[in-house]
């Protein structure tokens, strides 16, 4: 990607009024407005979900499932009612498939965890090399447990998933194939629909870590055609401390437990416990129900917005940003394709001339503009682009125009003290 000064600087979406309902971002530090460019490591929340959580601890709260009286009556209504929205929010075909967790990060280690009996000596896992280390340790510990191997799937020079090498990867049919949906730390997309359809053909289970794509792309798991899909709540505008695991029901019915305990299990003796049916076989103990609630609130509030219009708005942004920073100079940007055909989402990863990311992130820190530097919990990536880590800005819905000006001003007082 070249600098190009003439990139158009209008015509963004006049979206303030979806901004003002996010109470964080009101603030100023220092004398500076807050510039808040780190929503892929988590995005605000807007006023909805907070005063739905506030709701149900000052009126409706209860455990689920298990009482037989108002409170928990409502509170369950609630948990379940979000499970219902969830499915038809990422077009899952029945409501058991949705299994509520802590995050994306447990979701991949329930399956990990939970295909050990399936998994023999020497099977193969394939593993993209931009993705996080939440879609990488819990296989690496899965391999430990039955002698299965991991293989990375390489990426191309501009740091995108190389078909063809993907391609003679399958030929060794592996059992299952791991892939990002978008990369957290380069914002590069996968073309997710090909990618499954080519491990399927091999006779591979698939897992799409969906961490940073369901706040920014529509999801449909059944066009999709993946076995399993995770997200977690707090990267969509939800609170932290929920998560998502979608598998197809034959799948996940086959998984075995991670956790056990109670509201999990069908019948318990000393002599023999039986598991209860989906959702519930996945879903041991008390969940995180006020956080449940905030996602639904979440998945309301985006369900209200224009998404065509936010994510015209959105891509508008993430190209005006790449420009800048081009423009500004001493600046190199990873994973942005030569050729400008692959457009990124939501992150953008740069590094300035020589100097160190934390430096940078320090810097613009002290005029109010919070972005993240470091390895973005995806090292085998940074090796390959021989980095020890960049800084990464990331954009949400309520990013405008003026932050992208703020950070560029910043960063270019940063330039003028480094450099
Ligand atoms: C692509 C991706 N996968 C997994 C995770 C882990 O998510 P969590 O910490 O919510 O479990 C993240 C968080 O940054 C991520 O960006």
């Amino acid at each position: 990607m070249k600098p190009n000064p003439s990139l158009p600087s209008a015509d963004f979406y006049d979206h303030q009024p979806i901004r003002d309902q996010f109470p964080t971002l009101k603030q100023t530090i220092g004398d500076h407005p807050l510039c808040y460019l780190d929503t892929a490591a988590t995005s605000q929340k807007p006023q909805a979900v907070i005063d739905a959580m506030t709701e149900y601890y000052q009126l409706n709260n209860a455990n689920v499932h298990r009482a037989a009286h108002q409170l928990s009556t409502r509170a369950t209504q609630q948990y379940e009612a979000v499970r219902q929205q969830v499915a038809h929010f990422i077009h899952a075909k029945h409501q058991q498939e949705i299994i509520f967790t802590h995050g994306t990060t447990e979701s991949i280690n329930m399956v990990a965890y939970g295909l050990t009996a399936q998994v023999q000596p020497n099977d193969l896992i394939l593993i993209d090399t931009a993705a996080h280390h939440a879609n990488i340790v819990p296989w690496q510990e899965l391999a430990k447990r039955t002698g299965a191997i991991i293989k990375p799937i390489p990426l191309t020079a501009d740091a995108q998933l190389d078909i063809n090498a993907y391609e003679q990867l399958l030929q060794a049919k592996p059992t299952l194939v791991a892939l990002c949906h978008v990369s957290n730390a380069l914002g590069t997309v996968n073309p997710i629909i090909d990618l499954i359809a080519m491990a399927k053909n091999a006779g591979a289970l698939t897992l799409v870590d969906g961490a940073q794509a369901v706040a920014h792309l529509e999801i449909d798991v059944q066009q999709m055609d993946c076995d399993f899909y995770v997200f977690s709540g707090h990267k969509m505008y939800g609170p932290t401390g929920v998560g998502i695991l979608y598998g197809r029901f034959e799948q996940l019915n086959t998984l075995t437990p991670m956790l056990t305990g109670g509201e999990m299990i069908k019948t318990v003796s000393f002599d023999r416990t039986e598991y209860g049916e989906l959702p519930n076989r996945l879903e041991a103990g008390t969940p995180a129900i006020a956080e449940v609630i905030g996602l639904g609130a979440a998945i309301t509030f985006l369900q209200g917005l224009p998404r065509e219009q936010i994510k015209a708005h959105e891509q508008l942004l993430m190209r005006y940003l790449q420009q800048q920073l081009l423009n500004l100079g001493d600046i190199t940007l990873y994973g942005v394709s030569n050729d400008n055909s692959q457009s990124n989402i939501g992150s953008v990863a740069f590094n300035v001339a020589n100097e160190h990311h934390q430096d940078v992130g320090i810097l613009l820190d002290q005029q109010a503009v919070a972005i993240r530097c470091g390895h973005h919990c995806a090292m085998p990536l940074m090796s390959q682009l021989k980095l020890s880590g960049c800084c990464r800005a990331s954009i949400g819905i309520y990013t405008n125009k003026h932050d992208i000006d703020q950070f560029i001003h910043a960063l270019n007082t940063v330039k003028e003290l480094l450099l």
